[in-house]
């Protein structure tokens, strides 16, 4: 029985701008805080308090760490008489800002079962005042000082928005019940075939470009050399992964990095993370339940081992960070917000078919995360920001790639062209997929 589409009340909005108008800022406080608790609101208690595995973090404790983020940065900033909400949850729900203090260690999150989702809906209540009241009341020169901040707030609460989707189905999916978070799945599909985009190359620019939000890794922008190269016109689909295991693609160490190969001994790879075999047929874990896999749909929740495996097996590989940035701003579809995509306000909450072939690159924002080969690293001059909110990105530059693009349970507004997302190479729970490349490098 489909479920009923959740309530819709926010994200409408493109990227906002960056504005220092009060009623402005709180229109806006309001909208991304709201949708948070629209997406918590078909979960109980219960379902918010589970941890899986220690990448995962409960669903109470994604809407009560947004919450602190504000408290920690915004209130204890610029309140006048400031005092934590209390003390305890200043030590739960920090994430992992050393300059703020020390925090509950992040694999036994969901080991607490107090306070419960109702207490975080309590400390919610209680920020969500004090910010109206701080930011309405606030002179203008303070508002200035602070809105780069509160900003940065809405897109940190839009991170956790796509992270508890993809937190909550890592819950479910190991429920035999096969519980159903919302929504109802698509009609299969019609398989259609992958093309390719030429790209010139040559010296191009890369990076945030100013203007609008971004993260403190999206800069600065910078000049890049590409060799000429082509890059897939959709992403890989679950049909062709099939191929790749019905030849023994997980079996044939020649085709993985060594690191890879490792992880596929060690942790019995086979297929990717949700698929199961029931009766002879692939099965694949959604947010709308457990479906026959659909061939025509990109597969989704491999590791960036695997995205190298098939692209090797495929005899490709997989796009730069800068190539797959840069053939989408050639191919015109450098606006996020004009180009649209299979993003969250769809309520898929899956990766959809590509659709026919147009000339032009499809499944650019959302649908999957797009595995890069970059490595996350600085850009040329990055320089983090001073203080805790330095740790936000800088200090994970390390033994991370990156992914380009969004996904299905990406918020709309919070894909960007340069937007740099990054996972160890090893990590399956993000609604991660693949797009091949070839010549160039
Ligand atoms: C970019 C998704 C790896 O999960 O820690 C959330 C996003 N940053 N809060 C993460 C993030 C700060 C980040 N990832
Ligand atoms: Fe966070």
């Amino acid at each position: 029985e489909p479920v009923p589409r959740l309530e819709e009340r926010c994200c409408e909005e493109p990227l906002m701008t960056t504005s220092s108008d009060a009623d402005t800022l709180i229109a806006r406080y309001d909208e991304v805080r709201s949708h948070t608790e629209t997406l918590a609101a078909p979960l109980s208690p219960e379902d918010q308090t589970v941890q899986s595995m220690p990448d995962v973090s409960p669903t109470k404790w994604h809407r009560a760490h947004v919450t602190w983020f504000f408290e920690t940065f915004l209130l204890a900033e610029a309140e006048p008489s400031f005092a934590p909400f209390q003390d305890t949850y200043w030590f739960l729900f920090n994430s992992y800002y050393e300059a703020v203090g020390p925090r509950y260690s992040r694999s036994e999150r969901g080991h607490i079962t107090r306070p419960g989702a109702h207490d975080v809906g309590l400390y919610r209540g209680n920020v969500d005042a004090r910010v109206r009241d701080l930011v309405t009341t606030m002179d203008g020169g303070m508002l200035d000082k602070l809105s780069a901040t509160i900003e940065l707030g809405f897109h940190h609460e839009q991170q956790h928005q796509e992270l508890l989707l993809m937190d909550i189905k890592h819950v479910l999916s190991v429920n035999p019940l096969q519980p159903v978070y919302a929504g109802s799945p698509l009609p299969r599909s019609e398989p259609d075939t992958a093309g390719w985009v030429d790209v010139e190359g040559g010296l191009v620019e890369v990076g945030h470009p100013g203007g609008g939000f971004g993260f403190d890794n999206e800069l600065p922008r910078h000049r890049q050399w590409l060799e000429p190269y082509r890059i897939a016109d959709r992403l890989v689909t679950n049909g062709e992964w099939m191929h790749f295991m019905a030849d023994r693609g997980y079996a044939r160490p020649e085709l993985w990095l060594s690191d890879g190969w490792a992880a596929v001994q060690a942790q019995g790879w086979s297929s990717p993370f949700y698929w199961t075999e029931l009766d002879g047929v692939w099965h694949e874990h959604t947010l709308h339940g457990t479906q026959p896999v659909d061939p025509g749909l990109p597969v989704t929740h491999v590791s960036h081992y695997e995205a190298d495996a098939y692209a090797t097996w495929a005899g490709r590989r997989l796009p730069t960070e800068a190539e797959w940035e840069h053939a989408v701003v050639a191919d015109g579809q450098g606006d996020a917000s004009v180009a649209g995509g299979n993003l969250a306000d769809l309520q898929t909450f899956h990766a959809r078919p590509a659709g026919p072939a147009t000339g032009h690159l499809r499944q650019v924002y959302g649908d999957c995360w797009e595995w890069t080969s970059s490595s996350y690293l600085p850009y040329p001059g990055f320089h983090p920001a001073a203080g805790a909110i330095g740790e936000y990105n800088g200090k994970f530059m390390s033994n991370q790639m990156v992914l380009r693009g969004g996904c299905a349970l990406t918020p709309p507004g919070h894909a960007r062209l340069t937007y740099r997302n990054f996972f160890p190479p090893g990590a399956r729970w993000a609604m991660s997929g693949v797009r091949l490349a070839d010549g160039g490098v």
